[in-house]
């Protein structure tokens, strides 16, 4: 007897069933795995579609504010301060006057300083200098600070928008 006559020849019908029986499977391990991959795309792309498109919040402006209270600088001295989202610069000069202005320097944005040796303000960014009107006056800074406006009230210095 040869080798080929012991083996059982597959009939027509077992393989049909087996094939039937393995679509269900493979179209359920297809649709767990797509299923599986889509979930990590979009954990992926939906979190850099929101950060690439930030929502539109309209900032709050602040128009006044506490920047000090009186008595808490002395002459030729300088203050940075919150002024809504961005400092603030309060300057009590040599001569007992109170200046502020915006801290943000003209040239790239860095927050400017009270020198009490210059006796004016100072961006160390660029070496940009600024006189006491806000007025850029040496380095790379092509306009003057935004000038604000102080009152006393009571204790408070306050600062406004002009
Ligand atoms: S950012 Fe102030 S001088 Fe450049």
């Amino acid at each position: 007897m040869s080798s080929e006559a012991q083996k059982p020849e597959p009939t027509k019908t077992s393989d049909t069933s087996q094939s039937v029986d393995a679509m269900p499977r493979r179209r359920f391990v297809n649709f767990i795995l797509g299923g599986g991959l889509l979930t990590t795309l979009g954990s992926i792309v939906v979190p850099l579609f929101n950060f690439m498109i930030p929502p539109k919040i309209q900032e709050a402006v602040q128009n006044s504010v506490v920047a000090a209270k009186v008595g808490e600088l002395p002459r030729n001295s300088g203050k940075v301060f919150k002024f809504g989202s961005k400092p603030g610069m309060l300057v009590h000069n040599e001569q007992g006057e109170y200046k502020a202005f915006s801290a943000v320097c003209t040239h790239l944005e860095c927050t400017v300083q009270y020198r009490e040796d210059f006796k004016h303000v100072w961006c160390a960014c660029h070496n940009g200098h600024f006189d006491l009107t806000g007025k850029n006056i040496i380095g790379p800074p092509p306009r003057p600070l935004e000038v604000y406006d102080v009152d006393i009230s009571g204790d408070d210095i306050v600062v406004s928008r002009v």
